[in-house]
Order: C-alpha cells, then sequence, then structure tokens
C-alpha cells in the first residue's frame, strides 16, 4: 500500500476503495456484536418525516457510547491512522464510530453530500468498514461520482433523475471506503438480507464537530439535531 499514491487519489476522486484491509476475524467479530445489537432494537430512530421525504433507511446506533470496547480497535489501527493522516494532514480527530443498519427490502439511502460544500475546506471523512460482503445479489451497492467533491452543491431533483458519471462499488467483508463528505453519493436498494456498514467519522482541523449536522439531499437540506428541514430544494 503507497500511502502517498492512495491520499492523491482520494483528493482527485474524492474516494478510495481498498479491498482486504481488514482480517476477516476481526470482521467476524465485528459483524456478531453488530446482530446481537440489533436483534433486541432495530426500531427506527429517525423520525418518519425524515424517513419518507430523505428516501433514507439506516438506524444509527454508537457502540462506543454504549461501552463496546471492540470498537476501538479499528479506530487505534496505525495503518488507518497513517492512511487518514497523509490525506487530513496533521490535527485531525475522530468523530465517533457510528453503525449503519438497514432493514431486507428497504430503500438504502437516496443521494446526497453529507455536508455543506461551499467551502472546500470543511469536510467530513467517512471511513467505511465493511464486516459482510455486498454486491448485486444483496443490494445496497454504494453508487458514487468520482470527483464531484469538487463541482459544488449536488443538483437538484428538478434536473433530472439521474446523475451522469457514476460507478457502483460492491464493498467485500474486510474492505475500506473512504468518502468525502462533498461526494456525490448514493446507497442502492437493500434485497432479501439486511444491510450494515460502519463509518469511523473523523475531520480535518479546524472543522466543526457538527460539520454534518446538515445534510445536503436533492430535495432539501435537513437538520438532524433539530430533525426539520432548513430549505426545501427545487
Ligand atoms: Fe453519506
Amino acid at each position: 500500500m503507497n500511502i502517498n499514491q492512495l491520499a492523491n487519489s482520494f483528493h482527485l476522486n474524492g474516494y478510495v476503495y481498498i479491498e482486504n484491509f481488514f482480517d476477516r476475524n476481526l470482521m467476524d467479530t465485528y459483524q456478531n456484536k453488530i446482530l446481537d445489537h440489533f436483534a433486541l432494537d432495530s426500531s427506527y430512530k429517525h423520525d418518519n418525516d425524515f424517513i419518507k421525504k430523505s428516501d433514507t433507511d439506516v438506524i444509527p446506533w454508537f457502540p462506543q457510547n454504549d461501552g463496546e470496547k471492540a470498537f476501538d480497535g479499528i479506530e487505534q489501527d496505525e495503518r488507518l491512522i497513517n492512511l487518514t493522516e497523509s490525506i487530513l494532514g496533521p490535527g485531525w480527530k475522530s468523530l465517533y464510530c457510528m453503525v449503519m443498519y438497514s432493514n431486507k427490502l428497504s430503500n438504502g439511502q437516496a443521494w446526497h453530500q453529507d455536508c455543506d460544500p461551499s467551502n472546500s475546506n470543511i469536510f467530513n471523512l467517512n471511513r467505511l468498514i465493511y464486516t459482510t460482503d455486498i454486491n448485486k445479489l444483496s443490494g445496497g451497492e454504494v453508487e458514487l461520482i468520482p470527483g464531484s467533491h469538487k463541482k459544488g452543491i449536488i443538483p437538484p431533483i428538478s434536473i433530472g433523475n439521474d446523475l451522469d458519471g457514476g460507478i457502483t462499488i460492491e464493498p467485500k467483508k474486510g474492505s475500506l471506503l473512504m468518502l468525502h463528505g462533498h461526494l456525490w453519493h448514493r446507497v442502492l436498494p437493500i434485497n432479501k438480507t439486511i444491510r450494515v456498514s460502519t463509518n469511523y467519522r473523523c475531520i480535518p482541523k479546524g472543522v466543526p464537530d457538527n460539520i454534518t449536522d446538515i445534510c445536503v439531499y436533492r430535495n432539501m437540506l435537513y437538520q438532524f439535531s433539530d430533525e426539520r428541514v432548513v430549505e426545501e430544494r427545487i
């Protein structure tokens, strides 16, 4: 793994995808903990208006807040730390680990940007870990538009349903997908199985902790802390 090449590729394309980054046994440990948690509690945490309007079917879980020490391991992985540092520069910091769970036959996530793209220096970094294979059969593949993190705000829905230039990633168990918060991306609908991904979010130096509080969808800007639509987009 050439860290400088990966960092350059990230800045050019807004993402980097690496297979076999994590040990399969470690992925099984994480996956089992995730399944145990959601077997007990798979109720939606977002309010219904949001789910309907955002077309996003995700149940978040913050395992470290529940004292799940096992999830500290990946956060402390030296290769991950070095790669993050080469992308974000010194002074970056971790925000949290968020597991994202979607029920079978759910919608995935509509096209969005994680945060306001108006200042190119102010963004979050998603470090997505896949504890199980995601592919055409399972559904829930990630679609993204390479380079779109430099194209400003994602076009509103009135421009037309399709966005050009997308590629589809089928993340394998043990893979790492790093996504720039300004990148245009979505998750395709999920088929007959549940979907899990785990996001170790972090930010460059000087970026506020609540950077992802307002998410940019094609039909609205949505603020999670207040559970409200900040702006309708047409
Ligand atoms: Fe996202």
